[in-house]
């Protein structure tokens, strides 16, 4: 392929991986003053998938990795970049992205995580997109994992419903034809950092007995608030990213907003001013996955059958930050 023919980066492998316990709503009622009807219509959460305490996010990044790369008949040594979106990694450093690295085998390419909440995957897609087309890199691994259920306070009833354990991404190439990535749209707020956090381990407010006590180390959030900001952001980056493709809402087939809560989804594609079938919603059976949850969706719209050649796709997130950001993508 000659560098003058490239138009866009495209989407050759996806895949995910779920941890195989799966805590459900009605378990959930025997650990915290909760109920399945309230987290059902609250949040659309049935069910969620929670790593084992032995598995890390690595781990999963590793199965989502080795199961991305079957779906793109490839093995390892077809990449040469490796980016992990996470908010959860193993350690401070090294990145989560090395060890995943080191679990594949895909020995000295280069590997970085990429910390933006919930956006960390269109964050990615986005960086993907200028390492691509600067000729950087060839064909890019794509991660998004989490395990933020390590990072949960179960006693906590406001947050322990909603979130969940997985990994999923994509295998991406620049391509002559005519379809993969049109536009992308990326913002952050840092003024509105304090509203969901995980205060306690960084150098902040190093590990110490009193983090531990004030239960700082667990993920907080003002919920509201959160909502608020993720219904107008979401849909003002899907609007916009639209417009820079040159597209209007009605060429729109389907809508991947991230998975944080029904009732978001919904607000997000009532904002776009599309129908419901349009909008892909899976967030009852994996609960709040972060960065995953964009991955996954397109990886089960594409194994159901449902995408065809040319379908375009808005996939759109935000998360702590805050960040949010959108990019269109032509199936
Ligand atoms: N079960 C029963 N009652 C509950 C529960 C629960 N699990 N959780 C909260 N409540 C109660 C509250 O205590 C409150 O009771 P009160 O009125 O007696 O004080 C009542 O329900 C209403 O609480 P609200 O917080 O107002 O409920 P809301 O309708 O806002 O829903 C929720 C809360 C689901 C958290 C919602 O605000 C939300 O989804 N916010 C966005 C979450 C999100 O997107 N997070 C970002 C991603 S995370 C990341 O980026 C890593």
């Amino acid at each position: 392929m000659s560098y003058k023919s490239i138009r866009w980066i495209k989407i050759i492998g996806t895949g995910f991986y779920v941890p195989d316990k799966i805590l459900t709503n009605a378990d959930l009622e025997k650990m915290v003053d909760t109920s399945d009807e309230w987290i059902t219509t609250r949040t659309g959460i049935k069910e969620r998938h929670i790593a084992s305490p032995e598995e890390i996010t690595s781990d999963l990044a590793i199965e989502a990795g080795r199961r991305i790369l079957k779906d793109a008949g490839l093995t390892v040594d077809d990449i040469d970049l490796i980016i992990v979106a996470t908010s959860t990694p193993d350690t401070i450093f090294p990145s989560t992205a090395c060890w995943v690295q080191r679990g594949l085998k895909a020995d000295h390419i280069p590997a970085f995580d990429v910390s933006a909440g919930c956006t960390g995957f269109i964050y990615g897609m986005i960086l993907a997109e200028s390492l691509i087309l600067n000729r950087t890199n060839k064909r890019i691994l794509l991660l998004g994992s989490e395990c933020l259920t390590k990072i949960t306070n179960w006693n906590d009833r406001n947050t322990c419903v909603l979130f969940g354990d997985a990994a999923a991404g994509v295998v991406l190439e620049a391509t002559e034809e005519d379809c993969g990535m049109l536009s992308s749209y990326w913002k952050a707020d840092g003024n509105l950092g304090e509203l969901l956090i995980q205060p306690g381990g960084g150098v902040r407010q190093p590990c110490s007995q009193e983090v531990l006590q004030q239960e700082l180390r667990y993920l907080s959030m003002r919920g509201n608030e959160v909502f608020k900001h993720a219904v107008k952001c979401m849909g003002e980056a899907a609007v916009e990213v639209v417009k820079k493709a040159g597209l209007q809402k009605e060429d729109i087939d389907y809508l991947i907003p991230h998975q944080a809560n029904a009732r978001i989804i919904d607000a997000t594609g009532r904002r776009v001013k599309l129908d419901k079938e349009k909008v892909i919603s899976i967030i009852h059976k994996y609960g709040n996955v972060s960065v995953a949850t964009i991955p996954i969706a397109l990886h089960e719209i594409k194994e159901s059958g449902r995408l065809k050649p040319e379908d375009i796709i808005v996939m759109v997130a935000f998360g702590a930050g805050f960040t949010w950001g959108a990019v269109t993508y032509k199936w």
